[in-house]
């Protein structure tokens, strides 16, 4: 049986993490792809070494040529800058938006039949670039957000009450960081919605605590951003795809009239299978989640609108 075979391109923090946690669990080969040379090279060799202390026979490669990635199930794209000093967050959306319409399209050239997975920030902008590019149908072109966002709730929750954290549901629709929309009452332990366990205020300081997660990472390392959760929360949409498990997880997918948007990327709720997004789930909001919901879509629509054409 021919092995599942996932392109990673950027080879930095978040790329080469996805690409160990990918080939250690033996889901797929895995071809790492970047324009610095010998970066995904030493990076790919680096993780292909560890295999047999590891116990593994996935194969990792490490590449500048994206002939190299011919064939793969599924590309994720991590390639980006961070933002730097003096830079504004326009001029990072613009070099952003380079980076991710030249990677997806040469990525695509070699793999047509590939279900592209974004994490590229400013991600849900990121989400339409890649669409752009790639020519694909929306179910192809999925964006990494809301995993992220609600592990970020569920480690606090468990954290707060004491209890497993896998005993924590969260549910968190809307657009990636700031803007996203944590549904407490769809958010739960072992079934019970934690508005039924925590007082109010707690609640709104662990919602608040999630939506600046990010931040509270880069203030810590000073240099860089997170990458641990993100690269997990990653591995497990990759998982959802390639092993077809219909995992119901936010994800940034484009709308299509759901939720009352139309032609946004925004985090919703889907089930994640061998067809990519196979459908979105819909549920009934309040009269103020659909307000938060809509205002999030706002601040999507405002970055859309300043991509370069
Ligand atoms: N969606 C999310 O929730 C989420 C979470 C964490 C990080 N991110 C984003 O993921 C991206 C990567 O983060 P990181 O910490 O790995 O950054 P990083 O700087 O460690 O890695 C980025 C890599 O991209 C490479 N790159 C740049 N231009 C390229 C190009 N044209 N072709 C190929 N490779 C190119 C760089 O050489 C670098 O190795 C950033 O945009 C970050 O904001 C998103």
């Amino acid at each position: 049986m021919r092995r599942n075979k996932v392109t990673v391109i950027g080879a930095g923090n978040v790329g080469a993490t996805v690409a160990q946690r990918i080939a250690e669990a033996g889901l797929a080969d895995v071809v790492l792809v970047d324009i610095v040379e010998g970066l995904p090279q030493g990076k790919g060799l680096d993780l292909a070494e560890a295999a047999p202390v590891v116990g593994h026979d996935a194969r990792v490669v490490g590449t500048n040529d994206y002939a190299d990635s011919a064939g793969s199930d599924v590309v994720v794209v991590t390639s980006g800058l961070a933002r730097q000093p003096g830079m504004s967050r326009d001029d990072l959306l613009a070099k952003n938006a380079g980076i991710v319409r030249s990677v997806v399209e040469q990525a695509v050239h070699h793999s047509p039949n590939a279900i592209l997975v974004i994490v590229t920030n400013p991600l849900d902008a990121m989400c339409h670039v890649a669409l752009q590019a790639s020519g694909f149908p929306r179910e192809r072109v999925i964006g990494m957000a809301g995993v992220l966002d609600s592990a970020r709730f569920r480690t606090f929750i468990a954290e707060e009450l004491g209890v497993s954290v896998e005993d924590t549901h969260a549910f968190v629709l809307g657009g990636h960081g700031d803007t996203m929309v944590p549904l407490p009452r769809y958010s739960t332990v072992a079934g019970i919605p934690i508005t039924e366990l925590l007082p109010p205020d707690r609640v709104a300081a662990l919602v608040e605590r999630t939506a600046h997660g990010g931040a509270e990472i880069v203030a810590l390392l000073k240099t860089g951003s997170a990458f641990y959760a993100p690269a997990a929360a990653t591995f497990e949409m990759v998982d959802a795809i390639l092993r077809d498990r219909k995992r119901v997880l936010p994800c940034a997918v484009l709308l299509q009239g759901e939720y009352g948007v139309d032609g946004l990327f925004v985090g919703v709720p889907v089930v994640l299978g061998a067809g990519g997004m196979e459908r979105v789930i819909q549920i009934k909001l309040s009269a103020d989640e659909q307000r938060a919901f809509q205002r999030s879509a706002a601040a999507v629509r405002e970055l859309v609108d300043k991509l370069p054409a």
